[in-house]
């Protein structure tokens, strides 16, 4: 079972960018924890981050067909990235969302996700065990499935 972990635009500055929202964990810090936690599960993960909303599109394209499952934190493209909500639906294979934050308790544009409709569901507002719980539950997920 291979997943794909995708950081959208400004990730990568992690642990120095808005610590109150994101926490002080660095991008390499959050996926070397998802590495021992893809371990424990036995399950193949692939991380990958980009500031471009085409960038990532195109990584979706190429690599979402030997995947099982993709867990996106979009970043600002949650709130109006329509070309990579057409990307994640048209690849049709099971889309977790996560935020660091939690998108409901802050600003009113962050509120609405335009990703949420194509995703099997969300988790926003736990930090980096978003991220954690996210690949736990999509692994379980697709083990019920196969
Ligand atoms: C975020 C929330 C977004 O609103 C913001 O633009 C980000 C990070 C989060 O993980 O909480 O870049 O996706």
């Amino acid at each position: 079972m291979r997943i794909l972990i995708i950081h959208g635009p400004n990730l990568n500055q992690l642990g120095q960018r808005d610590t109150e929202f994101y926490g002080t964990k660095t991008l390499e810090e959050i996926d070397a924890l998802l590495g021992d936690e893809a371990m424990a599960l036995g399950i193949d993960i692939d991380t990958f981050q980009s500031n471009g909303e085409g960038e990532l599109i195109n990584l979706i394209q190429k690599e979402a067909p030997e995947a099982h499952g993709i867990i996106v934190n979009p970043g600002a493209l949650t709130h109006y990235g329509l070309s990579l909500r057409d990307a994640l639906a048209d690849i049709g294979i099971p889309v977790i969302e996560v935020h660091l934050s939690n998108i409901y308790a802050r600003e009113d544009f962050r509120r609405n996700s335009v990703i949420a409709p194509v995703a099997k569901g969300q988790i926003s507002g736990l930090g980096w065990r978003s991220y954690v719980i996210a690949l736990r539950a999509m692994a379980d997920e697709l083990r019920e499935q196969s």
